[in-house]
């Protein structure tokens, strides 16, 4: 028995259909817990310039603006690194859509004003990670979770939580190129998108696999 050939997706041999669907994509990956966009892999580059990564949890999207909201905390190696040196990448793997995204573009953090509203947004649970006494990535002498132990398997209260606001920051990765590769028995495609910022629109490109 010969298996049947999946049915090809309407972005498969069109551009704009392409770039429908990343926008797609990354708003799923928002608001969908169980989605792969959710936890994309955020590059930056340490201070002598060599690459670094981590998974991060995609907070927002604003397409328009060609923008996602990350967040973090400011103590973290990476706070750092994209306020001595902003190019970044984003990569996003969707198996079930045999999907690479690969995003390129500048990052920048914000601990103030806009970062209040993202904080108040967000559960204590999330919130409860910027209570670690020090910094993500400093050593311990010990196994720990970072946190004072009296919070350890608890939800803080918003009094509790107070302090640790000084903690979280904000990151927004800013990307003007996009590189789409889709995997297909019947043959991959893969293209590359470019935001124009004078004609304020993407332009696209098929390109081999
Ligand atoms: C599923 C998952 C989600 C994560 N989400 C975040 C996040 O939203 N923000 C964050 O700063 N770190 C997040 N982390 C931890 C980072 O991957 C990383 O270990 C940490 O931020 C320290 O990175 P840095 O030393 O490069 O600053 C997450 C890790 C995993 C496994």
């Amino acid at each position: 028995m010969t298996d049947m050939p999946l049915p090809l997706p309407d972005y498969y041999d069109d551009l704009n259909a392409c770039l429908d669907h990343i926008e797609t994509v990354l708003a799923d990956g928002v608001t969908n817990r169980k989605a792969p966009a959710h936890h994309p892999v955020v590059a930056s580059l340490t201070h002598d310039g060599a690459p670094t990564q981590r998974v991060m949890i995609l907070r927002e999207i604003d397409w328009q603006a060609q923008r996602m909201r990350f967040h973090t905390d400011r103590r973290s190696a990476k706070v750092g690194q994209v306020d001595s040196r902003q190019e970044m990448s984003v990569l996003i793997y969707d198996e079930a859509a045999k999907l690479q995204l690969r995003f390129e573009g500048t990052g920048r953090t914000d601990i103030a004003s806009n970062a209040d509203e993202a904080w108040t947004r967000s559960t204590a649970f999330a919130r409860r990670c910027y209570m670690a006494e020090a910094a993500p990535g400093s050593a311990s002498a010990s196994p720990t979770s970072g946190l004072p132990s009296w919070i350890e398997g608890k939800q803080p209260d918003e009094a509790q939580l107070t302090d640790a606001r000084d903690n979280f920051a904000v990151l927004y990765f800013a990307f003007d190129r996009i590189d789409w590769l889709y995997l297909a028995n019947a043959g991959h495609r893969r293209a590359q998108f470019i935001f124009d910022p004078v004609a304020q629109g993407w332009s696209g490109q098929w390109v081999v696999p």
